[in-house]
Formats: structure tokens, C-alpha cells, sequence
């Protein structure tokens, strides 16, 4: 009798729990009122507090918040009119992932954002900032509040908004950096970014570890071995930030670096770039015809390589020497006919996954017919790629490989066997510190290095002046 009374209100004691845990939600945002048109959810784990999930679309008022939810995150999208916050604010409440996405804000001020508890992640995408009440109406100055304090993770992207003075429009990425001291994720895209240069900037950004700009119009970065935590650095749209600094020289001194995708850069080719910790790359959308042997061999540890719309003509059979692990090569180009590709790479990498588009051709020679001979023989790995019908180019035809004997004569020829043996062109003794990555570039690299020395130091007069 006793034992089941105990159990009995074991059930009872989980049931009110559940109950509690789902009450939140039927207490605060009861699914009759549909004006709210927010979806509540239980966002709760074992361990932590109760807290709730808030995801509104097409608002036309800010939604009633209480300060006494925990939220796990507020997510505000495609709002149908301007959310005012002239009398509403975010104040005094507590959320972790803040959310807002397509959505006009007017009236932002002081208050708007002051006092969240707990903020980690904010986000704000393809919105307008109609209008903003902070000091000198100045958005960054937003993130000067203690709100902000301890965030993680800040995205902007597709954001405009309008400021008195002109030069006012720009964020300035180190300022942002110091203001955010424990930021490790920052995304920024299609905004304006100055090319000021503060001079505290050596203990900013210690704790990124992502940071992607993607077209936010800057001429210069800071030197990016000050990001000392970076794991993955994604640069698109902005060419110039590799013509008036040795960013990709500077590449090597980053220890944690696994990742770089720089595309939409003009970029033209590719040579000595080191690290001994990136293993992913991505190239896509450049200008890069070829692809030299020994390029990656200061980048050992390369896994994935992505060469994607470039107007690629060659890929030397010993490009990829030095390399242990290459898994995966995208060299998808559509509307290109003939492979980039050396025959002798479907030999000696029979295990590499190449992307590239179906009807792309290899170039016959007495390479591909030497490997649909092994191929037939049964008993050589050759890769996936190469296939015993398909077609190649011979004089601007396309013949059938099993029909290549017809057309060549091959009794003596260069098996693919001098394989990562020896190089044609010496190596270069000394790898220099600037960019190796070459760029579509007017400036000589000395009058480059000139230049951005001294629009470092105009910088540096200019935001001194600006700071009197
Ligand atoms: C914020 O909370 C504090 C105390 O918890 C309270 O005194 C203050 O009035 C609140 N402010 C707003 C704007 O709700
Ligand atoms: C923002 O707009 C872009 C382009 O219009 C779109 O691709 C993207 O999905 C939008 N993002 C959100 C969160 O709505
Ligand atoms: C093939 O080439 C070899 C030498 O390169 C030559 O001796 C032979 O006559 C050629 N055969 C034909 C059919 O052209």
C-alpha cells in the first residue's frame, strides 16, 4: 500500500513537471490568440532553466515580452509594418539568440536593447533601420551597451539604414571588434565597412574563430594574424583587401586556421601559400587559368579543394605533390568543354573525388589510352571519373576512347610515371612574405606596399583627427 502510494505520486510528481515545462508557453502565448501570429515552443533541456522558443511572422506590433520568460530565442520575420520601438523595447528581458529578419525598425533608441540578460547571439538580416535615436545617431554605437557585453555571435547582413552625416554610415571593424571583446562568430554582408585604422588592435578579436565579410566595400583589413583564434576566414567580393595588404602571406602565422573561402577576389593564380593547418580551400568564381605543379605543397594538410568557375585551362599532373590527403577537387565550370585536368591525375588519384560537370570532355592522348588499357587489364584503381564509353577530344572531335587506337600512335610515350619524381621549374628558395596570390593589379608590388603604408598612416591621421 505504501509502495504504491509512492509510486503513485512519482507519476504525479512527473506530470506536474511536464505540465509546468508546457505551461509556459499556454500561459504566455496561448495558441486563441491569433493576433499575436507568434509559435511558442518549449525550448527547455535537461538541466537548465525553462525557457521558450518565440518565432513571429508578419507582425505589425512588437509581441508582448515578459521579463520573467526566459527566452531561448526571439525570432522576428517579414514583419508587415514598421516595428516602432518608441515605447516597446527589448529592456530588461532575457534572451539568448535574438533574431530579426525582414523587418523595418523605427524609432530605435537607447533602450531598445538595453539590459537583455544572457545575450549571445544577435542577428539581424535584409532589414531596414528607419530610424535611430542613439548618440550622434550613429549605428554602431549601438554596441557600445552592456547588452552586447558578452555576445558570441553577430551577424548583419543586407541591413541599410540612414544617418545624418555621411561618414557616419560606416561600422568600423575594429572598433566593433573591441566593443564585442568575446565575439567568436562575425558575419557581415552587404554593408559598409570604413578602412580606418584604430591603433588598439592588438588584444581585439581574440576569441573569433569565424569571421566572413562578404561585399562590405573596405579597402583594408587589419592584419589578420591579430585574430589569433581564427579557424575559418571567408572573404568574398572584396579584391581589394589583396592588392593593399599581404593578407594571404600573412595567412601562415594563424595556428588554428582550417578554412579559407575567398571567392569573387580577381584572384589569378595561386602559388606557395602556406599553413599547416588548413584543409579545406575555396577558390570559386576567381581568375585562375592553372594550375602549377607543387602549388599546395606548403599546405599539407589540404583535404578539399574548390576551383569552381574559374576559367581553368590546366591542372598539371604534379600539381597536387605534397599533399597526403586530398579528398575532394570541385572544378565544376559549365559551359567549358575540355577538362582542365592532366590524364595522369585519374592515375595517380584514384581515390579523389573530382566535381566537374558531366559533359565536360578529357583530352585524348596516349595517356587516357593507356589507362583504358590498364582499365581493362582489371586490376589498376583508376578513378571514378574516367569511364570506358565515354568520349574525349582529338583535334576538335569528339572520339570514342575504345577508339583511340585508330587515331594515335603510341608506341613510345611517357607513362605518367615520373609521378611527384621531379620538377620542371625550380623552387623558389625563399618564400616571400607578400601575397602569393596574384591579383589583377595596376600597382607594382613595391608601389603596392607603398601604397597601403601610406593610406595606413593616412588612416591613422585621419581617425586621430576625427577623434579631436
Ligand atoms: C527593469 O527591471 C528593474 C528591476 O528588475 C526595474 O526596476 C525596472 O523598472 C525595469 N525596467 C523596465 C523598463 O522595465
Ligand atoms: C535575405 O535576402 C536574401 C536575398 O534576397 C535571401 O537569399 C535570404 O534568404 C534572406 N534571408 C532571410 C533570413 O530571410
Ligand atoms: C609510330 O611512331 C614510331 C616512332 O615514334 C614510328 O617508328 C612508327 O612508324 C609510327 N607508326 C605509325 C603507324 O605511324
Amino acid at each position: 500500500m505504501n509502495l504504491r502510494s509512492e509510486f503513485f505520486s512519482f507519476f504525479l510528481i512527473l506530470f506536474n513537471l511536464d505540465l509546468c515545462l508546457s505551461s509556459i508557453c499556454s500561459q504566455y502565448y496561448p495558441l486563441q490568440s491569433q493576433p499575436q501570429l507568434c509559435e511558442c515552443e518549449d525550448a527547455s533541456s535537461s538541466g537548465t532553466p525553462s525557457s521558450i522558443l518565440l518565432k513571429c511572422i508578419g507582425l505589425s506590433t512588437i509581441p508582448n515580452l515578459y521579463s520573467n520568460i526566459i527566452y531561448n530565442t526571439i525570432q522576428i520575420d517579414s514583419c508587415l509594418n514598421d516595428l516602432n520601438f518608441q515605447y516597446e523595447s527589448f529592456n530588461n528581458l532575457t534572451i539568448n539568440i535574438l533574431r530579426i529578419h525582414h523587418c523595418n525598425l523605427l524609432n530605435i533608441n537607447d533602450q531598445t536593447f538595453a539590459n537583455i540578460k544572457q545575450l549571445e547571439k544577435f542577428t539581424l538580416e535584409n532589414s531596414t533601420i528607419i530610424s535611430l535615436k542613439v548618440s550622434n545617431e550613429n549605428f554602431q554605437e549601438l554596441f557600445s551597451i552592456s547588452s552586447f557585453q558578452k555576445l558570441k555571435s553577430l551577424t548583419l547582413k543586407n541591413i541599410h539604414y540612414h544617418q545624418k552625416n555621411k561618414h557616419d554610415k560606416k561600422l568600423n571593424l575594429e572598433l566593433l571588434l573591441q566593443q564585442l571583446l568575446f565575439l567568436h562568430r562575425l558575419e557581415l554582408s552587404n554593408i559598409f565597412i570604413d578602412s580606418y585604422r584604430y591603433y588598439d588592435i592588438y588584444s581585439v578579436g581574440q576569441h573569433l574563430t569565424y569571421l566572413s565579410l562578404t561585399n562590405t566595400h573596405q579597402l583594408s583589413l587589419l592584419p589578420i594574424e591579430y585574430l589569433v583564434s581564427l579557424e575559418r576566414l571567408i572573404i568574398r567580393h572584396l579584391p581589394n583587401l589583396f592588392q593593399t595588404q599581404p593578407l594571404i602571406g600573412s595567412l601562415k602565422k594563424l595556428q588554428n586556421l582550417k578554412y579559407i573561402a575567398f571567392e569573387h577576389n580577381q584572384l589569378e593564380s595561386i602559388e606557395n601559400l602556406q599553413s599547416n593547418t588548413i584543409d579545406d580551400i575555396d577558390l570559386s568564381s576567381n581568375l585562375i587559368e592553372k594550375i602549377d605543379e607543387y602549388t599546395f605543397e606548403y599546405i599539407p594538410k589540404l583535404r578539399h579543394l574548390t576551383l569552381t568557375n574559374n576559367p581553368l585551362n590546366s591542372i598539371d599532373k604534379n600539381a597536387f605533390c605534397g599533399i597526403k590527403n586530398l579528398e575532394r577537387l570541385s572544378i565544376h565550370i559549365t559551359h567549358k568543354q575540355i577538362s582542365p585536368l592532366d590524364n595522369c591525375i585519374l592515375i595517380n588519384y584514384p581515390r579523389l573525388k573530382i566535381v566537374e560537370d558531366a559533359s565536360t570532355k578529357l583530352q585524348c592522348n596516349c595517356q587516357l589510352l593507356n589507362i583504358f588499357n590498364l582499365q581493362r587489364q582489371e586490376n589498376v584503381d583508376i578513378n571514378r571519373l574516367f569511364k570506358m564509353n565515354q568520349d574525349c577530344l582529338y583535334n576538335d572531335r569528339f572520339v570514342r576512347v575504345y577508339e583511340l587506337e585508330k587515331y594515335l600512335n603510341c608506341s613510345s610515350f611517357n607513362q605518367c610515371t615520373d609521378f611527384c619524381q621531379y620538377r620542371q621549374r625550380k623552387t623558389q628558395t625563399i618564400p616571400t612574405i607578400l601575397s602569393h596570390f596574384q591579383v589583377k593589379s595596376k600597382y607594382t608590388s613595391l608601389s603596392t606596399s607603398l601604397y597601403s603604408f601610406f593610406s595606413y598612416t593616412l588612416c591613422l591621421l585621419l581617425s586621430c583627427f576625427l577623434y579631436l
